[in-house]
């Protein structure tokens, strides 16, 4: 890519989209279909009333003249989720009018891991995707966990099933093997133990064997590999989001920021991990922000993340790199109304899978005890 100033020009406009430029760029992701059920609700002067301190919040990410489109399934599913005994859990790629004004609670997938074993609510409303919803369910299968689109699924947890997992361990004899928790619950269920990429590491060295072999995300392994003595072996798999960053993509950014602090996943390649100042999981990278204050912020992520925490940072300036999960975007406000309506989306997991797959998150929650 040139240095010229125009192409400057251009890598600063495109980094400064927010998730909704985000959505609208077809060339970014897949857009999912809108629901055909979906009717607007109106925006009255109730709504309007109920809803203002929660615009307020939101108001540097959510323009006015979009709030009436929001306001009303807001409002709607704030009056349900407690008419129904409901908790909303969100992850931190969910755009702000559900991570901010409806989810009861947001994180990481650590974070809603552990939410989900010790909420007392008898309904899950999982704001995420569909790895995430079967893992409330393993650790809560007495309870009812919903998922607004059965489709949100991830690149990663279709890379491996549990023929793979069994064909992998006649390959590796004896090397225990760490699985994370973007899979199904069969993979898990195949596993010695899951991870997430908050305590990866930890999990990793929670064994005494010289070699583990990390599943499915080969950039994750490779990640972690930098971290450890043990000889880590990977498996084919990767985001098809955090993949799609370059090294030369970051080099760019910080010849147009050179002030800026530039923060990854690590489900990034490794070798644009290395360029940038720090990798941590969502969590970790939302903390970053918040302990530190930099003056201005690249999040090597999805889009909704820099949305998201520039809320709780108003002193911090974002700028946008901004690959879409499609996965992620198909959980809107108008889905989660209908889950809750209809009590529709319900994750069931078989309850001989779920026991073994248990096990495997509980040795994984232990770790980070
Ligand atoms: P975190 O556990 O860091 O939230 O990551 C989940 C995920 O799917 C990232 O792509
Ligand atoms: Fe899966 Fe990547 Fe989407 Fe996370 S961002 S849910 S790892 S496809």
């Amino acid at each position: 890519m040139s240095d010229s100033p125009t192409a400057l020009q251009k890598i600063k406009e495109r980094a400064m989209l927010t998730t909704k430029d985000a959505l609208k760029n077809k060339d970014n992701c897949t857009i999912p279909a809108k629901a055909e059920t979906e009717t607007a609700l109106a925006y009255t002067e109730e709504v309007a009333r109920e809803t203002e301190a929660l615009y307020e919040r939101v108001a540097k990410v959510i323009t006015r003249a979009e709030w009436p489109s929001f306001a009303p399934y807001i409002y709607e599913i704030n009056k349900l989720k407690k008419e129904k005994n409901a908790v909303i859990l969100a992850h931190n790629y969910m755009t702000p009018e559900i991570f901010h004004c409806i989810s009861d609670f947001a994180g990481d997938s650590l974070q809603l891991a552990q939410q989900a074993a010790k909420t007392d609510a008898q309904v899950i409303i999982q704001a995420g995707v569909h790895f995430m919803a079967e893992t409330s369910k393993i650790l809560s299968p007495e309870k009812t966990v919903l998922i607004p689109d059965m489709e949100a699924g991830c690149s990663l947890a279709a890379s491996i099933t549990a023929a793979d997992v069994e064909l992998l361990r006649e390959k590796y004899p004896g090397v225990p093997i760490v699985t994370y928790v973007n899979t199904s619950a069969e993979v898990k269920a195949a596993s010695d133990i899951c991870c997430t990429s908050s305590n990866a590491l930890a999990v990793v060295e929670s064994f005494d064997s010289d070699e583990i072999l990390m599943i499915p995300d080969q950039y994750l392994a490779r990640n972690i590999a930098k971290q450890t003595k043990k000889k880590i072996h990977t498996y084919a798999g990767s985001c098809e989001v955090h993949e799609r960053f370059t090294p030369d993509s970051i080099r760019q950014f910080r010849k147009a920021w050179p002030d800026a602090v530039i923060l990854a996943h690590p489900e990034c390649p490794p070798e644009v991990v290395e360029l940038c100042d720090f990798a941590g999981s969502t969590k970790a990278m939302s903390d970053y922000v918040t302990d530190k204050q930099p003056s201005r912020v690249v999040m090597i992520t999805e889009c909704s993340m820099s949305d998201n925490v520039a809320v709780n940072n108003p002193g911090v300036e974002f700028v946008r790199p901004c690959n879409m999960c499609p996965h992620m975007k198909r959980i809107t406000l108008p889905k989660i109304l209908d889950c809750l309506k209809n009590m529709s989306g319900e994750v069931t997991v078989d309850p001989a899978v779920a026991a073994r797959a248990k096990l495997s998150v509980e040795r994984m929650l232990a770790v980070t005890a």
